[in-house]
C-alpha cells in the first residue's frame, strides 16, 4: 500500500477540525488540529495530539491549558489559515475575531462551539505528544451548524507525504 493510499485509508477515521489556542502571558497562538477526541465522561477529558515542533506547543505547556474552537463546514479557509506556521513576523490572530479564554488562550468568535481545557497530562506519542485536557468550560455558538470534517479538507495538511511508504508488522 503506497503512502497516498495509506493517507486515504486514515481519512476514513472520522475526525473534526478544530483551532486549538494556547497562551503564556501576552504570547498567544493558535493552530489547526484534527487529532482531538473526547476520552472520558467524568472527569470530562479531551485528548489532543500535538506536534512538539508547533510554536503553540511551548505555550500550551507554559500556560497550563488550551482552548478548542470547533470549526463549521464553511470554515475551510480558517483551517488553512491556522494550519500555517506562526513565524516571528506572522501573527495568525491579526484580523481574526477572537476573545481570550480564562488563561488568555484565544477562542474564535465565529466558531461553531468552544471548549476551555486545563492541562491534565501529557505523554510522548511517536512524532507527536498526546495531551489530556480537563474541560472546565464550553459553549455552543452556532447550534444549527454542521462541523467541518478532516476528510473534507483533503490534503490541506500535506499528510499524504508524511505517512510511511508501507504498512509493516
Ligand atoms: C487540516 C489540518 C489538520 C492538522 N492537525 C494537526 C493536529 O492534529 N496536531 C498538530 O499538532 N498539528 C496539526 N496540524 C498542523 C498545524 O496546524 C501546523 O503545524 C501549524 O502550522 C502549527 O502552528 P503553530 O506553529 O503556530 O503552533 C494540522 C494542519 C491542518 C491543515
Amino acid at each position: 500500500m503506497a503512502s497516498a493510499e495509506i493517507a486515504e485509508l486514515f481519512r476514513r477515521v472520522t475526525l473534526g477540525l478544530y483551532v486549538v489556542g494556547a497562551a503564556d502571558g501576552e504570547r498567544r497562538d493558535a493552530f489547526t488540529a484534527a487529532w482531538l477526541t473526547q476520552v472520558s465522561f467524568d472527569p470530562l477529558l479531551l485528548a489532543l495530539s500535538v506536534n512538539p515542533q508547533n510554536a503553540s506547543h511551548r505555550l500550551l505547556h507554559a500556560g497550563g491549558g488550551f482552548t478548542v474552537s470547533v470549526l463549521e463546514e464553511t470554515q475551510q479557509e480558517v483551517a488553512r489559515h491556522f494550519g500555517l506556521s506562526s513565524g516571528r513576523d506572522r501573527d495568525k490572530l491579526a484580523g481574526i475575531a477572537w476573545r481570550p479564554g480564562r488563561r488568555g488562550a484565544p477562542v474564535l468568535r465565529d466558531a461553531l462551539a468552544w471548549f476551555e481545557c486545563e492541562l491534565a497530562g501529557a505523554m510522548p506519542a511517536g512524532d507527536h505528544e498526546l495531551v489530556l485536557g480537563r474541560v472546565v468550560d464550553g459553549g455552543l455558538l452556532l447550534p444549527g451548524a454542521r462541523p467541518l470534517t478532516y476528510a473534507a479538507t483533503g490534503d490541506m495538511d500535506g499528510s499524504s507525504a508524511l505517512y510511511p511508504a508501507r504498512l509493516s508488522a
